[in-house]
């Protein structure tokens, strides 16, 4: 049966994803943006947008009024559960029948890291909600790895404080096609998915499959966390997303991150996108010629 969608964070990597995959699909896709501007794409495509921002609960009535289901992603920050609070209290207003939540790998009030604490406390207040949820815990995107594609273009090199952890990783698009699969089938409620590749790597093995698909050796140089954060801090960072950037690092050099599951695949019926298909598809970037 077509349902009416909201997509919040539309104009973001996984959330326009899911719109490119449900854009079509017979359902009705309704998109929250802060800037109308950015929108100009979306509105083009045929989806409806609605203007609010999340951390002005009094702008966000109409976007969520009369909704089926609703997508809530924050970007990553200190407000973001406030943000994802102010989502969902919308969407329980709105007449919502299910939530779903982008949430991230190994979210727990326990974590080491900060961001995951802070997720912690989001999927915890969907869970006690009453709406129908499902949860979507995705591990480190291959794309951060375009953060190396300059040094490997031209250096041969990619220099991460990821020490010799290995990681599940997963390719951003696999989430947005998990998302959009799960916001348009049913048999997820309460549930929760833990979203990984087929394999989980080590920044050498991920500098070879990278050095394999442009067709010249690639070095994985491990820095420490300190020198990561000493250089994000001079190329401009904020300081909370040094320090985003610093505890997963840290957290994943002593192999926190070390874990695939089958849920991807068991879920979607297909295999998650491989190192070595994101290293073909992004060869350009870090200097196929
Ligand atoms: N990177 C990783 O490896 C990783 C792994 C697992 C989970 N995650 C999680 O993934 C999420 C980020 O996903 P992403 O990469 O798709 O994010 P993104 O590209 O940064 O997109 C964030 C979106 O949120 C919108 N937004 C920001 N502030 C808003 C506000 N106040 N009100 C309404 N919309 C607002 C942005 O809109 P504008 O265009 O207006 O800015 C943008 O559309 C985070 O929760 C992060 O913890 C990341």
């Amino acid at each position: 049966m077509p349902n009416t969608i909201l997509i919040t964070g539309a104009t973001g990597n996984i959330s326009s994803g899911i719109i490119a995959q449900l854009n079509g699909s017979g359902h009705s896709l309704r998109a929250l943006v802060r800037n109308p501007e950015k929108a100009e794409e979306l509105r083009r495509q045929g989806v409806e947008i609605s203007v609010g921002d999340l951390e002005k609960p009094w702008t966000l009535g109409s976007a969520f009024a009369g909704v089926d289901t609703v997508w809530i992603l924050a970007p990553p920050g200190p407000r973001a559960p406030e943000q994802c609070s102010n989502a969902l209290w919308a969407a329980k207003q709105g007449g919502a029948r299910h939530v779903v939540r982008m949430s991230a790998f190994g979210a727990a009030h326990t974590a080491p890291t900060i961001n995951s604490r802070l997720h912690a406390l989001s999927d915890a207040e969907l869970v006690g909600s009453g709406i129908p949820f499902t949860i979507l815990k995705p591990h480190f995107f291959m794309q951060n790895l375009m953060m190396g594609a300059q040094s490997v273009a031209q250096q041969g090199a990619m220099y991460f404080a990821l020490a010799d952890g290995k990681m599940g990783l997963i390719d951003s698009r696999d989430i947005s096609d998990f998302a959009a699969h799960v916001l348009t089938t049913t048999g997820h409620e309460g549930k929760t998915y833990i979203l990984t590749g087929s394999a989980s790597l080590s920044m050498h093995q991920i500098a070879a499959a990278i050095g394999n698909a442009i067709g010249k050796p690639v070095a994985y140089v491990p820095v420490s966390v300190d020198d990561a954060r000493q250089s994000m801090a001079q190329m401009g960072l904020d300081d909370w997303t040094v320090n985003l950037m610093c505890d997963y690092y840290a957290a994943y050099s002593a192999n926190w991150g070390d874990l695939v599951t089958d849920d991807f695949q068991r879920v979607t019926g297909k295999a998650p996108r491989s190192i070595e298909q994101f290293a073909k598809d992004f060869g350009g970037a870090f200097g196929n010629q």
